[in-house]
């Protein structure tokens, strides 16, 4: 008999979405220490002993959130109501508010300010299901303040039972003291917050903003050129309010993943299946700022570029912190179906993220990262939006709820 170094613990007759499909007949999943052992139907299950952790239910990998800004400084319900009465996002950023108010309020909060703010935010997307998220930076612009976010985001991770990954977000606006001089900002982001980031390895990614409002493809360019001689992935804010080139940029680095994408087109949908590039579909942020134009979800299935769901939870764009409520929303606003935002939230999430061999999916050998739900099928978690059914969230081998 083989030596058991750990006691085996046993989830059975789940109702099983296993990251790609669900399954159709009852399955159980078998955990020893962090990892998942086994995934098989129940009824081949007859000879498999160990503690036996629940019996019936819906399982699904733990909820991926793979685009957020929750570590940040101040509030902007007053933009929220200039909006209400008619400015626009871009309108707003212009005259040096939306994401340069938010700068200015992280500059001025301490490490620890920052941390105490941000982590009920995690804790919200916790009870939500959620046990891996991106947090980036983009609120600092000074390497030292850029330094401070990634280092909150760090520690959360640390403290809390949640994997935590890093996106180097310098590139994100430009900051006040470089007014008319955008090309020299990068300088500094190129040349002195990327290698100071890494050299301390504060991120996992770097994230541009390739916009009118924030920078060109050019720009876009040279911070990826210099994340690459880092060795860091790139991704991007692209194709959110105009179609500038940012996903082809992306795809061309071969990118992690294209965020936003509402104005992506065909060739670029193109170069992103090549490249294995994710589409991440925000809708918080295209219904809170209440755009109008769809990302192109008929293309992207035809092509087959696997789509990411996120919250982007931020104070201006998308001021929510719920996942499973993206879930409805995508499935609402942009017709994904039910089994699209579930990939969207587990498979195709970790891909964003480029951690496809860790977590995402129920299957042997992956860390045992999965949550029960009090639903009779897993298409319930996009249907309703009601808070409240997670029942057990497991996190590495971890019951955390
Ligand atoms: O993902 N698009 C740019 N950045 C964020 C918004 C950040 C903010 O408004 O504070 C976004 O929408
Ligand atoms: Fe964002």
């Amino acid at each position: 008999m083989t030596h058991q170094p750990e006691t085996r613990r046993l989830w059975q007759n789940m109702t099983l979405f296993d990251g790609r499909t669900v399954h159709p007949e009852p399955m159980t999943v078998a955990v020893c220490g962090e990892r998942i052992e086994r995934v098989c139907p129940s009824a081949a299950a007859t000879g498999l002993d160990g503690e036996v952790m629940a019996n019936g239910g819906v399982m699904t990998p733990g909820l991926i959130d793979c685009h957020t800004h929750l570590v940040f400084g101040g509030r902007r319900a007053d933009e929220f109501e200039q909006r209400l009465e008619g400015a626009s996002y871009e309108d707003i950023a212009r005259a040096g508010g939306g994401i340069l108010s938010t700068v200015s309020a992280t500059r001025m909060a301490s490490e620890d300010d920052l941390y105490a703010q941000a982590r009920p935010r995690l804790e919200a997307l916790m009870h939500d299901g959620v046990t891996t998220v991106e947090i980036k930076s983009g609120y600092g612009l000074t390497t030292r303040d850029e330094m401070k976010m990634l280092r909150v985001a760090r520690r959360l991770g640390r403290d809390l039972p949640v994997r935590v990954q890093t996106t180097f977000l310098g590139a994100h606006a430009l900051p006040p003291e470089f007014k008319g001089n955008a090309d020299g900002y990068i300088d500094l982001v190129c040349s002195e917050m990327i290698p100071a980031v890494a050299a301390a390895e504060l991120a996992d990614a770097v994230d541009v903003f390739c916009e009118g409002i924030a920078f060109s493809v050019a720009q876009s360019e040279r911070v990826f050129q210099a994340a690459q001689a880092h060795g860091l992935p790139v991704k991007a804010h692209a194709e959110q309010l105009s179609n500038l080139g940012g996903s082809a940029l992306t795809a061309r680095y071969k990118g992690l993943s294209a965020d936003h994408i509402e104005w992506l087109d065909e060739p670029a949908i193109k170069a992103m299946a090549e490249a294995g590039t994710v589409a991440t579909l925000l809708p918080g942020a295209f219904y809170t700022l209440r755009e109008t134009r769809v990302p192109p979800i008929d293309l992207l299935r035809q092509y087959g570029v696997p789509m990411a769901v996120a919250t982007d939870g931020n104070p201006g764009s998308s001021p929510i912190f719920q996942l499973t409520l993206m879930l409805h929303m995508a499935c609402t606003l942009f017709r994904l179906t039910p089994q699209e935002v579930l990939q969207g939230v587990t498979v195709h999430a970790a891909q964003a993220l480029g951690l496809q061999h860790e977590t995402g999916r129920i299957k042997t050998g992956l860390a045992a990262d999965f949550c029960i739900w009090d639903l009779e099928a897993p298409n319930e978690l996009a249907y309703a939006v009601q808070p409240g059914r997670l029942t057990q969230r497991v996190f590495a081998g971890q019951e955390t709820l």
